[in-house]
């Protein structure tokens, strides 16, 4: 059966220490399996833009020996032109695999559901998995463990936050998550994140004091305050979040040897201080970097 990467809530623990042995495997030796996926083609459906998930997944594909086909927002038109549906059952026809970035949650599912191919997501209004595995493979690669140590998320609770809290949860990694009133994850996710986090032995904490979240964590993370597609919200979240920036005030909060985290792109002066991002703590371009060594090791799981 043809296998999906919709979520990390879906993956078993020993899937996820698979997928995270293997790409330590492919970044220590990247002519690793270099025509193992020789011949496959690779769809990229994006209905939003991107630089770190469509370059890593085109390069990515390339070093394995594949191919990729780039479908922009003016190219299918994703339920315009016509159905989900029919694009995903005419694409299966032509396509070894997926990767999607959608405005909704739902057409990923729909094209996973339709499609005969295995569907990644590569971010959705909901989710980013991708984005989550290779920030578990960074936390990992800095501290040389998962279990035990404490991730603070500070800003908006969206689909990068939602990933992190499977990731973090499903490994053991205590996470705090502080954000405005209003803004909070997604209540289903932090339910199920909870209950996962009980398993592992972790915790789930929501506070609404940034200071709060970052006292004592071994990772500060923050994401835009504005995700794609929320652009008409710019002036109210600007004003709603401006207690929530990543400065050097709160990075002192955390502990000394902490490591700043920002999945990219980064509104500079807003989320976060130049001064932090590019500041001894922050490890955001090893973060970019890992995306590429995760997208080789997903591909290769769902395709051999
Ligand atoms: N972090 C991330 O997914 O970046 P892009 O939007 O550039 O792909
Ligand atoms: N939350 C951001 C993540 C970008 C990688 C967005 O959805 O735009």
């Amino acid at each position: 059966m043809k296998k999906d990467l919709i979520s990390i809530k879906d993956l078993s623990i020993d899937e996820i220490d698979k997928i995270l042995e293997l790409a330590q495997a492919l970044k220590s030796d990247p002519s690793l399996y270099y025509e193992k996926l020789k011949g496959k083609s690779l769809g990229l459906i994006f209905q939003k833009p991107s630089n770190r998930t469509r370059v890593s997944f085109d390069v990515g594909m390339y070093q394995l020996g594949g191919h990729t086909v780039y479908l922009g927002p003016d190219d299918i038109k994703l339920g315009v032109r016509e159905t989900t549906k029919d694009i995903a059952h005419t694409l299966s026809r032509y396509l070894d695999i997926i990767v999607a970035r959608t405005f909704l949650h739902q057409d990923v599912l729909d094209l996973a559901e339709n499609a005969t191919m295995p569907v990644i997501n590569g971010l959705s209004d909901l989710l980013h998995p991708c984005q989550g595995l290779a920030d578990l493979f960074t936390i990992k690669e800095k501290f040389s463990k998962l279990k035990g140590l404490t991730l603070a998320f500070i800003g908006d609770g969206n689909n990068v936050v939602h990933s992190l809290l499977y990731a973090a949860s499903k490994t053991g990694i205590n996470i705090r998550i502080a954000t405005p009133a209003g803004y909070e994850p997604d209540k289903d996710i932090l339910i199920q994140a909870k209950e996962l986090a009980k398993d592992a032995g972790s915790t789930v904490e929501e506070v609404s004091d940034k200071d709060e979240a970052a006292a004592g964590a071994d990772v500060l993370y923050t994401d835009v305050w504005i995700s794609m597609g929320q652009e008409p919200d710019r002036k109210k979240r600007l004003k709603d979040f401006h207690n929530f920036k990543l400065d050097s005030e709160l990075l002192a909060k955390a502990k000394p040897e902490s490591v700043v985290m920002h999945c990219l792109p980064a509104h500079r002066g807003e989320e976060v201080t130049d001064e932090v991002i590019d500041g001894p703590h922050s490890i955001v371009f090893d973060q970019a970097e890992n995306r590429l060594h995760i997208q080789k090791a997903i591909l290769l799981k769902l395709l051999t």
